[in-house]
C-alpha cells in the first residue's frame, strides 16, 4: 500500500483532490466511486473548486456511490443521496444520469443489489473507489466479519457504527439498522482504491487495516491485498502506525514523476 502522511486534513485532502483529478483528466469518462462521511468533504470542496477555477470536467464521468441507510428516502435530508447533492453534485457538471446510488426504498433489496453490480460492469468497472474508514475498520458499510469478497447486499449495523452516526442522527436510536453497500470484493475490483483518515479516533483502525493480519474483523485490511490502494491521512490518524517514519520518508524522496 502506498502510504502518504500530511500535517493536516486540509493537506491531506489536497493530495486526495489531486490524485482524484488526475484520473478525471486522463480519462474523460472515468467511472467514480464515492464514499460520504466527514473524511471527504474536504476532497468534495477540493474537488468543486477545481470544476469551477480549473475547468476539471465531469461532463463524461460517471460515479457509484457506496452505500445508502435502508428506509431513509433519496430527499430526506439524512440520505447519502442528499448528502451527495449538497455536497459535490450540485457543484460540478456530472449529468444526473450517470449518477449512481444505491436506493434505500427498493421493494426488492437483492434485484436492486445485482443490478447495482450489473450497471458497474456495464460502466467497465470503478476507476477510483474513494473510501473513508470507521472506527471498527469497516469500509463502506462492510462491518466486521463481512465476507472478504462480499458484493453488493444488505448489511446489519454494528452498534459501535450506530453510535458513532449519533450525533448526525440526533441520537443512536434513530440510526436505521439496515444499509446497502458494495461489498469487498466489489470495491477490491477497483483499479485503484483511495482510501482517507483523519484524526486521533481513526489511528487503531488505520494501523490495523494497514499494518496488522488480513482479517475479516478488520474489512479495511483487505485493501493489503489490491495491486493498487493509497492511504491519505493525516498525522493524527497516523500516528499509531509502526512504520510512520518510513512511510513520510519514502514521500518525502519521490522521484517527480510519482508526487502528485
Ligand atoms: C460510514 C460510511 C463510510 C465512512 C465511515 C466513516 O459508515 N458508510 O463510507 O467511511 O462511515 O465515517 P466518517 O468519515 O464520518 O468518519
Amino acid at each position: 500500500m502506498e502510504i502518504i502522511i500530511q500535517p493536516d486534513q486540509l493537506q491531506a485532502s489536497e493530495v486526495a483532490a489531486r490524485i482524484v483529478a488526475r484520473t478525471v483528466r486522463e480519462k474523460p469518462h472515468a467511472v467514480l466511486g464515492l464514499a460520504t462521511g466527514n473524511t471527504p468533504l474536504q476532497l468534495y470542496r477540493n474537488l468543486v473548486r477545481m470544476h469551477r477555477e480549473e475547468g476539471l470536467d465531469f461532463s463524461g464521468v460517471t460515479s457509484f456511490n457506496l452505500d445508502e441507510y435502508v428506509g431513509i428516502p433519496p430527499a430526506h435530508p439524512l440520505s447519502y443521496h442528499s448528502y451527495m447533492w449538497a455536497q459535490l453534485f450540485s457543484g460540478i457538471n456530472m449529468p444526473k444520469e450517470r449518477i449512481n446510488i444505491p436506493d434505500g426504498m427498493t421493494p426488492d433489496i437483492p434485484a436492486a443489489c445485482r443490478k447495482y453490480e450489473q450497471a458497474i460492469r456495464s460502466a467497465g468497472g470503478i476507476d477510483i473507489q474513494v473510501l473513508g474508514i470507521g472506527t471498527n475498520g469497516h469500509i463502506g458499510f462492510n462491518e466486521p466479519s463481512s465476507s472478504l469478497s462480499s458484493r453488493t447486499r444488505i448489511k446489519t449495523l454494528t452498534e459501535q457504527t450506530r453510535a458513532d452516526s449519533s450525533a448526525v442522527f440526533g441520537g443512536a436510536e434513530s440510526v436505521p439498522h439496515h444499509v446497502i453497500t458494495m461489498g469487498l470484493g466489489t470495491i477490491m475490483d477497483s483499479r485503484l482504491c483511495l482510501l482517507l483518515a483523519f484524526g486521533r479516533k481513526k489511528a487503531r483502525a488505520v494501523a490495523q487495516a494497514v499494518e496488522g493480519p488480513i482479517t475479516a474483523m478488520v474489512p479495511g485490511s483487505i485493501l493489503q491485498m489490491h495491486p493498487r490502494s493509497i492511504l491519505v491521512a493525516d498525522r493524527e490518524a497516523a500516528s499509531e502506525l509502526k512504520m510512520a517514519d518510513y512511510y513520510v520518508w519514502v514521500n518525502d524522496h519521490k522521484p517527480d514523476w510519482q508526487k502528485y
